[in-house]
């Protein structure tokens, strides 16, 4: 819909005066000069069926995630297998749908062997990505166990740095093919009968950069994925695969590199990998307003390598439409040093988030449901102890700030994603131009009739106002209205203060065709809805 229909549509739709002063790139958003922010929510325009996929997160062998976060046998809180129950419990609780593992810069120096069979014959080793000793007592069939108990699916990453695709096959093939074979036996010798059934693999990990293991020119990574995903097909023709695309926007082969990849093997794949962390530091000048914004620089991001997928799909005259995965995002600047000195689970990215983290964190899941039309796996990086929403000690798990968004996401989530029609006062922030105070992003479920709005207002000092008009069937019941604020931005929640951020219930609106939601200063609001 081109933007003077959009306008009318929204006009129509909304049936109120508010001058709109011009539109925007970022989807769905018309800019206005005052009054509430003004919300079409029209059942019948839906962006996508809601793929869970791009709610999933990521355990890397790095730090405590996996020794001392999900695996710490000995622990009183261990069930038979090593297993933290209390982590699996919060995993469990949260619904977690897919784990990326075991990297990550780990995975282009991991041969994969090392984590399997006896596990008192398994090798203690130099992981040379995290300067750190890895014991490998914990392996591919941990994982595969760990992902039943947790009620999650693995996404495998193999290693194409130090690792060649014959050896990324044999992967597939001892988790995947049932027996017969030389790998497939070797996993019942080491007592799994039943294979894996892995569908969803990372053809390596952002070997793009200069600091990863293995790290080689576009091209020449291009035919490695290729002759990987060739050979892990023959293995498993069900295979879902990811070919790994630049790892930010800052790279100075951003676009270049993915486009040259996708030139080698584009008819091999199925996704090409994003990867982005955000900081309130070198892109904001620690301005807190500037940094609410950034999710709209990662659907830019979105944007950019959809349109370069899009560009080689024209080139080799594909039918095919490549699926982007997200597979690693976060904020992250504090805690930077990936030195573990040659320790066992040195405590490595013990990032602690504030409630301002948590606020750019639910922009993000925002923007990643926006763009579910081509975003289909997404990994929040990472899901204990590093980089995380969970964090253990010998008794405890604690949530930090981002747990609450990431939860209502996962918890409420559900059905179809919408596309929205919004607009809102906006406020300029160099390089993204007119960013909305208020950025929502909207999901109904048509076998259940409930519906999910989650809204971001980014007005650090007054409450924000949206007026949302239901066109067709109106909500009849208010499930919920919760949100995350609080009068300190950088507050954090800690061991010993573990609830200074938590979400509070907010008074909400009368059901109806017409609602208006109150969004506090500086906000986060999930508003969970009936219409049956
Ligand atoms: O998630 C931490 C690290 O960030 C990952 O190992 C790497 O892929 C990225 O650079």
């Amino acid at each position: 819909m081109g933007t003077t229909n959009r306008r009318d549509f929204l006009n129509h739709l909304l049936a109120a005066g508010g001058a709109i002063a011009a539109s925007s790139w970022y989807r769905g958003f018309a800019q206005t000069t005052a009054g509430p922010a003004r919300v079409a929510f029209d059942t019948s325009r839906v962006r996508a069926d809601l793929d869970r996929h791009i709610l999933g997160s990521f355990l890397e062998h790095l730090g405590r995630a996996i020794y001392d976060g999900i695996y710490e046998p000995g622990s009183p809180l261990a069930d038979t297998n090593g297993f933290r129950k209390d982590v699996i419990e919060e995993i469990r609780t949260l619904g977690v749908p897919i784990i990326r593992y075991p990297g990550g810069n780990f995975v282009s120096g991991y041969h994969w062997q090392d984590g399997v069979g006896p596990k008192d014959q398994r090798p203690r080793v130099l992981d040379r990505a995290w300067n750190s000793i890895e014991t490998n007592q914990f392996g591919t069939n941990e994982f595969i166990e760990w992902c039943r108990a947790a009620g999650t699916e693995p996404l495998l990453a193999v290693n194409l740095g130090n690792g060649s695709p014959e050896n990324a096959a044999a992967l597939v093939e001892y988790c995947n093919v049932p027996s017969g074979t030389r790998w497939s036996d070797l996993r019942r010798r080491h007592g799994v009968e039943s294979p894996h059934n892995v569908k969803f693999w990372c053809l390596g990990n952002e070997m793009d950069g200069r600091w990863q293991i293995g790290h080689m020119p576009a091209t020449e990574y291009g035919l490695k994925a290729a002759d990987a995903a060739r050979q892990m097909r023959a293995v498993d023709r069900s295979v879902r695969l990811v070919a790994c695309g630049s790892s930010n926007p800052s790279m100075p082969t951003y676009l270049e590199w993915d486009r040259q990849v996708l030139e080698q093997c584009y008819d091999d794949v199925d996704f090409i990998s994003l990867h982005r962390y955000f900081n309130n530091t070198s892109e904001t000048n620690g301005d807190t307003s500037r940094y609410l914004a950034l999710n709209l620089d990662m659907e830019r991001q979105i944007l950019e390598i959809a349109a370069v997928c899009d560009y080689v799909r024209g080139l080799r005259k594909s039918t095919k439409r490549l699926a982007l995965s997200f597979d690693e995002w976060n904020v992250w600047y504090r805690a930077n040093s990936g030195d573990g000195h040659r320790q066992t689970a040195p405590h490595l990215l013990e990032e602690v988030y504030n409630l301002e983290d948590a606020l750019l964190v639910g922009g993000l899941i925002n923007t990643l449901l926006r763009h579910a039309d081509r975003v289909h796996v997404a990994c929040l990086a990472q899901l204990v102890n590093v980089i995380a929403p969970l964090a253990t000690n010998n008794d405890r798990v604690l949530r930090h700030t981002i747990y609450y968004p990431y939860a209502w996401a996962l918890h409420h989530a559900r059905g179809q994603v919408m596309d929205l029609l919004l607009e809102s006062a906006s406020y300029e922030v160099p390089r993204l131009g007119q960013v909305p105070f208020v950025d929502i992003a909207a999901t109904a479920d048509p076998s259940t009739g409930e519906q999910c709005l989650l809204m971001l207002n980014r007005d650090l000092n007054a409450e924000r106002e949206a007026a949302v008009n239901w066109p067709g069937a109106p909500p009849t019941r208010v499930l919920g209205l919760e949100t995350l604020t609080g009068p300190d931005l950088k507050a954090s929640n800690t061991f010993d203060q573990p609830n200074r951020v938590t979400p509070q219930p907010l008074d909400a609106p009368k059901a109806g065709a017409k609602m208006t939601f109150k969004l506090p200063p500086h906000s986060y609001t999930v508003a969970r809805l009936a219409t049956a």
